[in-house]
């Protein structure tokens, strides 16, 4: 991730200090920015001497006191607080007082990484997407302490390079990965109760719903082990809320070592002259199918705004720009029709009597009051 962005913002034309840990990193992130380059040149899509200019402006160190001179520090290293707070403690000592630190964590709380700081009001998260050259979208994380001023300079920055910033609350998952735990734990329940199989839920979300890939095709390529991760993760940061818990299916495929293509199985086979199940191609099943996800991921975005952890437009902004959703979940929601999506939540909360499927509070609100969500405009955030 670190060498990702350290490419974005030497595209942008700042002067970069790529800073690792050892040799070999710090060899291998300047190998892959120069292979990368060079491939840009070959396929005429950067001239050579634009090339050459990006990879100038990065400076590769070791040490940190060569960040000295940074206004801003984006650190991307192993995702482990105490590493983390050790280095922004580090860091803290080299730069100057108008530097304004940055977290690319994906899942620890930036108000806890900036609890290492003396001045954490200059620290604030940078949540990227991989690969970062590619993926427009970027979580601007305030934590507790975080100034306006520095939230305002680094979003202000990270627009310039093109990128889309979304603004959201220091809370597990930040957006995206708390909106789109559905995407995938909704499918495992599909396929846990028998209704389909992987192929066809994949089919379905594919063909009729208009995603990119289906879950189980993307949890392959995530690789389950990562995927199961993440989802613990949220699971317990949310103090154990039946909504985001955790599938023994998708456990026991880790224990299996069935990690996805990475380990050339997974809900798939990769292997070479593998077959693999063709879907059912049952119109109404995939409607079914289509239907119960959506209006999970969709109770799931009216909790992120209900919970002010950002607005209706940045919350659509993440799913399209993060993970390339065909439409923005609230939008979405307003053409099914708030009453609708309720019922349905409802007929599954009836059904199931489990907590997970509770409808959130704001769409019960949102129907009394004949609202949609377009209609709401743009509520700001607190740090908004
Ligand atoms: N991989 C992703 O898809 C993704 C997406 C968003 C955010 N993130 C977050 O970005 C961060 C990095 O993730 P990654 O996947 O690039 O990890 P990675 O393991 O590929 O890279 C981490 C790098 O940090 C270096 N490093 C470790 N300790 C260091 C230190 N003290 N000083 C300098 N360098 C040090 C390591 O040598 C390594 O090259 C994590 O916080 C992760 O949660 C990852």
């Amino acid at each position: 991730m670190g060498t990702g962005i350290a490419q974005v913002a030497a595209t942008a034309g700042h002067p970069v200090v790529l800073c690792e840990s050892s040799s070999r990193a710090l060899e291998g992130a300047c190998n892959r920015l120069a292979k990368i380059h060079a491939r840009l040149v070959e396929k005429g899509r950067l001239e050579e001497a634009a090339a050459e200019a990006i990879l100038g402006r990065i400076d590769y160190t070791r040490a940190v006191s060569e960040m000295a001179p940074c206004r801003l520090v984006i650190e991307a290293i192993i995702e482990d607080l105490a590493v983390k707070k050790q280095a922004f403690s580090a860091l803290e000592e080299m730069v100057s007082d108008q530097a304004v630190l940055a977290t690319n964590t994906s899942s620890l709380a930036v108000t806890a990484i900036a609890s290492a700081c003396t001045s954490p009001e200059r620290v604030l998260g940078t949540h990227f997407f991989n690969p970062v050259p590619l993926m427009a979208l970027v979580e601007i994380v305030p934590g507790i302490a975080s100034s306006d001023e520095s939230v305002q300079k680094v979003r202000r920055w990270i627009d310039d390079w093109g990128k889309t910033t979304v603004l959201c609350k220091d809370t597990p998952g930040f957006i995206v990965n708390r909106v789109a735990r559905p995407f995938y734990g909704e499918a495992l329940r599909i396929l846990e109760e028998g209704i389909a199989d992987a192929a066809t839920i994949d089919w379905a979300m594919r063909e009729i719903g208009g995603f990119r890939m289906g879950p189980f095709q993307l949890m392959d390529l995530i690789g389950n082990d990562i995927n199961f991760t993440v989802t613990e993760t949220v699971f317990e940061a949310f103090f154990y809320d039946p909504r985001f818990k955790p599938s023994f299916t998708q456990k026991r495929m880790v224990e299996a070592g069935r990690l996805g293509r990475k380990s050339g199985r997974g809900y798939y086979d990769y292997s070479p002259h593998a077959s693999n199940p063709e879907p059912a191609q049952d119109r109404d099943l995939g409607e079914e199918i289509v239907r119960r996800i959506l209006v999970m991921l969709i109770n799931e975005a009216a909790d992120a705004v209900f919970l002010k952890i950002a607005t209706v437009e940045d919350v659509d902004l993440a799913m399209t720009k993060g993970v390339n959703y065909p439409k923005g979940l609230l939008r979405w929601a307003d053409e099914i029709g708030l009453e609708e999506v309720l019922r349905r939540l409802e007929v599954l909360q009836t059904e199931y009597c489990e907590d997970r499927y509770r409808p959130n509070p704001l769409l019960r609100q949102m129907v009394r009051r004949g609202e949609s969500f377009c209609h709401r405009g743009t509520e700001d955030t607190e740090k908004g």
